[in-house]
């Protein structure tokens, strides 16, 4: 089977060739013999109901500093390809949500990877309070007086930002700690939203561990262990990635959301389980799949593609 490929992404020139999962899907794509056409988020264009975009023939080679080519320009209708990979970086903003949208124009006729509904109906931190018993103690709101109450109960807090990513702005708050009232100013003013705390889980410094699902069963983990003095795991802000395999309260949080992924139309997922408990589930861009092959971890992107040309 050779399809047409659409890929939604930042531009491929700044791609990690060793690390970025949509890299390592476009390598995979090509192998199996598909057409690949890059193009940006701001190229998208809907008029009368047709969906277009200005893409560029993409040719992938797992070379650095020559891991790409394309074409020439054309603009390409995008009810006219048989998938479209929606890999765009966050922020989870209302550019995001409006592409979900113009997406949705051609879904399911035209494969979107993940769902452009679905991504759009879960945001990753929020997605999470859906499945109860599996998240740990946490509060959303903006009132002051509901976040000083949780902070008495629980003591030691995360304080993070609902849509954020890559780590930015999460604080670890203490029970010692005196700014805790001029923190939730500066974030009230900085974000205009509900502010998410979570009790602080000290088993991270053995690791935040990104689980990747596809079509809802688990493919494979990796362990990402925070730098010492870092309360935050995540790779770009000093986390080291470690092997690692699934326990039996992963394999159950697996089985709980698994169903509700695969029904969603969420076939590329990673979700991120701090000890016992699952802080978020990743549906706008995960990543991933490279530090687990590397690990031994099978062929991930293989994997994924299996799972998208059955559902054509
Ligand atoms: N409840 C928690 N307890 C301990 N550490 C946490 C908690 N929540 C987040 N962290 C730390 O902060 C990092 C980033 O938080 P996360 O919720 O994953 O947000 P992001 O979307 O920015 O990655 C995590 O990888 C972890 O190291
Ligand atoms: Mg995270």
């Amino acid at each position: 089977m050779s399809l047409r490929v659409a890929i939604q992404m930042d531009h491929i020139s700044s791609v990690n060739i060793h690390g970025d999962s949509t890299f390592r899907l476009a390598l995979e794509a090509k192998a199996r013999g598909h057409k690949l056409y890059h193009y940006a988020v701001g190229d998208l264009a809907l008029k009368d109901g047709v969906l277009t975009t200005l893409a560029e023939p993409l040719d992938v080679r797992a070379e650095d500093g020559n891991h790409y080519s394309l074409g020439a320009r054309e603009e390409l209708n995008l009810a006219d390809v048989d998938v479209i990979l929606m890999r765009q970086d966050p922020p989870f903003d209302m550019g995001y949500i409006t592409a979900t949208h113009l997406l949705e124009h051609v879904h399911p006729k035209t494969l979107v990877v993940n769902n452009p509904l679905s991504v759009r109906n879960a945001p990753e931190k929020l997605f999470t309070t859906l499945f109860p018993g599996l998240m740990p103690p946490t509060l959303i709101t903006s009132r002051a007086d509901a976040l000083r109450a949780f902070r008495a109960e629980h003591q030691d807090i995360i304080v993070k930002p609902l849509y954020g990513n890559g780590g930015a702005g999460v604080f670890r708050v203490k029970p010692d700690d005196e700014n805790f009232n001029s923190l939730l100013e500066v974030f009230t003013a900085f974000y205009r939203l509900p502010i998410m705390a979570q009790r602080y889980l000290p088993e991270v410094r053995q690791g935040d561990k990104r689980i990747i699902l596809i079509d809802g069963k688990p493919a494979g983990a990796l362990n990402r262990v925070p730098a010492e003095g870092e309360a935050r795991s995540n790779l770009h802000v000093g986390g080291r990635a470690e092997a690692t395999t699934l326990t039996k309260r992963e394999q159950e949080i697996c089985e709980a959301i698994g169903p509700t992924l695969r029904d969603q139309g969420l076939i590329f997922v990673g979700i991120d389980v701090i000890g016992d408990w699952l802080t978020e589930i990743n549906v706008t861009s995960p990543t991933g799949i490279q530090e687990i092959e590397r690990f031994g971890g099978g062929n991930l992107a293989a994997q994924i593609w299996d799972a998208i040309e059955a559902k054509l």
